[in-house]
């Protein structure tokens, strides 16, 4: 790669979901990791947050003891989402860094969709004016048993207001992932987040490798 292609080859945008005990926070580091071992240069963030607006609405969304309602719960996760591509996603895509994000759309879906069951049309609608065709070039989808899941969150002292949800609510966060990897195979790629670190690890970079050739031996060629 030329210096200049370097500077001007738009950065790609990866993502990492799942729900919770899934081992996404641990795995985190490891992806960012592989990526620089390629010497790209990677910004990492996560949502809701990223942003100090979203930072704070993160905190409502996950601390706020008030009930809150499902549609108001799904706005504010888009409002994060709208102040974090306008202020740091876009600007660092256009750089050429790349931007590896804990957690985006997919789980609205996941979450707001299927765990609070408000259906995918409306998410939709509201993505497709937040993002105005933004999507991830690549998903990386951490995917276990409910027992697997629980067995790790049990081992965090104190449960914030979505992971204190019931097992039903993470069944359906599931199945919904689960059904957006079907809808998305090309972007989505389902890691068995079931067996032990190392291995999840190594399913990452099986995962990772084939689209780092593509992508990196394409900004070679622009
Ligand atoms: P985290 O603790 O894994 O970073 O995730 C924060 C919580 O926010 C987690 O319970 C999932 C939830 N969430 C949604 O419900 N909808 C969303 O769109 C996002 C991004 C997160």
């Amino acid at each position: 790669m030329t210096e200049s292609s370097q500077l001007h080859s738009r950065g790609r945008f990866i993502t990492l979901e799942g729900a919770e005990g899934v081992g996404k926070s641990s795995l985190l580091p490891k992806v960012r990791e592989t990526l620089e071992r390629y010497d790209i240069r990677v910004i990492t963030t996560r949502e809701p947050g990223g942003t100090p607006l979203g930072e704070q609405l993160r905190e409502v969304l996950l601390n706020t003891s008030e009930p809150m309602c499902a549609k108001a719960e799904l706005l504010l996760m888009f409002a994060s989402r709208a102040q974090h591509i306008e202020t740091l996603i876009e600007p660092a895509l256009a750089s050429g860094a790349w931007v590896l994000c804990d957690r985006f759309t997919d789980a609205s879906f996941a979450y707001q969709g299927g765990g609070r069951q408000l259906g995918t049309e409306r998410i939709g609608t509201i993505e497709g004016w937040v993002q105005e065709g933004l999507q991830p070039d690549l998903t990386l989808l951490l995917d276990a048993s409910r027992e697997t899941s629980v067995e790790r969150t049990q081992k965090r002292r104190v449960l914030d207001r979505i992971e204190s949800e019931g097992d039903q609510f993470f069944e359906r966060v599931r199945q919904a992932y689960l059904d957006r990897a079907g809808q998305h195979p090309q972007r989505i790629e389902v890691i068995d987040a079931n067996p032990d670190f190392d291995t999840v690890c190594e399913s990452m970079r099986q995962a990772l490798a084939p689209r780092l050739e593509a992508w990196l031996s394409l900004s070679v060629d622009a």
